[in-house]
């Protein structure tokens, strides 16, 4: 930490005060492990509004909590993520789900829904619709595919809908699939790759907080939830379970994090591979 950051006091009070409103906001816990993290994403923001202390950001998001609760929710949230991470799952899908789904559709009756439901920048649903593409590449004009992306973070919304990365960002994704995929920029762009717009078409972004209501329609045939729920407590764990379980049609798949599990919910569900769950038919 630098000396200008250390001119920031972040007191007890305070960290209470910005736990509490991550919490009643996106349900995520903090405890005082993140404080330092809490302490670095934040000073930002309190530059930028020309504040002098953490007490006067706490007063200013008592204040004006809606118009300073994305500034807050973006800077405090984690967005790691990457193509085709926890490969395993999409091998899943290219190996026993859309084959299933394919064998099993009726001719009049093509429809696959997938959701990620905490899609970050973008790499988590460009590499489904990347592995839907491949699973069907015959008969994809038969289908009616669709993919529905959404976070809380706008940031990283825009970031998933331009769909333009970093050409370090897709080193590991097979070759095979940056030459079909992606286009690398020109000129200053040289550094930058973009998906290719079929993939773009597939996919839909929105805000939306998981907490909330849910204004979209399913039934969905794969939820992604992946490295979301580990923020959240154990009760909030449960009631999203619940409300997942809903949105899939029978013998859908629930897709989590690699140290994520369903707790009480595991009985509602078979598990079928690694943080791979199948409700009931
Ligand atoms: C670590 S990223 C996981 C990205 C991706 N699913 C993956 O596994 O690579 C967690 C994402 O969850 C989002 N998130 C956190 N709380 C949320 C909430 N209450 N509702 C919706 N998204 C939330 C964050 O903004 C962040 O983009």
């Amino acid at each position: 930490m630098t000396q200008r950051d250390k001119a920031y006091q972040l007191s007890n009070h305070d960290f209470s005060f910005l736990c509490q409103f991550v919490y009643d906001i996106a349900g995520i816990v903090l405890n005082t492990s993140k404080r330092e993290m809490v302490y670095r994403r934040l000073t930002r923001i309190i530059r930028e509004r020309k504040l002098a202390s953490f007490t006067e950001y706490c007063d200013l998001l008592r204040k004006e909590p809606e118009k300073e609760k994305d500034y807050f929710i973006n800077a405090i949230t984690t967005n790691l993520t990457s193509f085709f991470r926890e490969q395993h799952h999409f091998d899943y899908m290219t190996q026993h789900e859309l084959p299933k789904l394919i064998r099993n559709s009726l001719s009049h009756h093509k429809r696959l829904r997938i959701w990620s439901s905490a899609s970050s920048t973008g790499e988590e649903p460009y590499s489904i619709a990347i592995t839907v593409f491949e699973a069907m590449k015959d008969q994809l004009s038969q289908w009616n595919l669709k993919i529905l992306a959404t976070d809380i973070d706008s940031n990283v919304l825009d970031t998933g809908r331009k769909g333009i990365y970093d050409e370090r960002r897709i080193e590991d994704v097979p070759r095979k699939f940056k030459e079909k995929y992606f286009h690398k920029g020109v000129g200053k762009n040289s550094s930058k790759v973009k998906v290719d717009k079929q993939l773009q078409q597939l996919i839909t972004f929105k805000s939306l907080n998981l907490l909330h209501d849910w204004p979209i329609k399913g039934p969905f045939d794969i939820i992604f939830c992946r490295n979301v729920i580990i923020y959240f407590d154990k009760k909030t764990q449960q009631e999203l379970f619940a409300r997942f379980y809903e949105m899939l049609t029978p013998g859908g798949l629930l897709i989590l994090g690699h140290s994520e599990n369903l707790g009480e919910y595991q009985a509602h569900f078979e598990n079928v591979g690694r943080t791979i769950f199948r409700k009931a038919f």
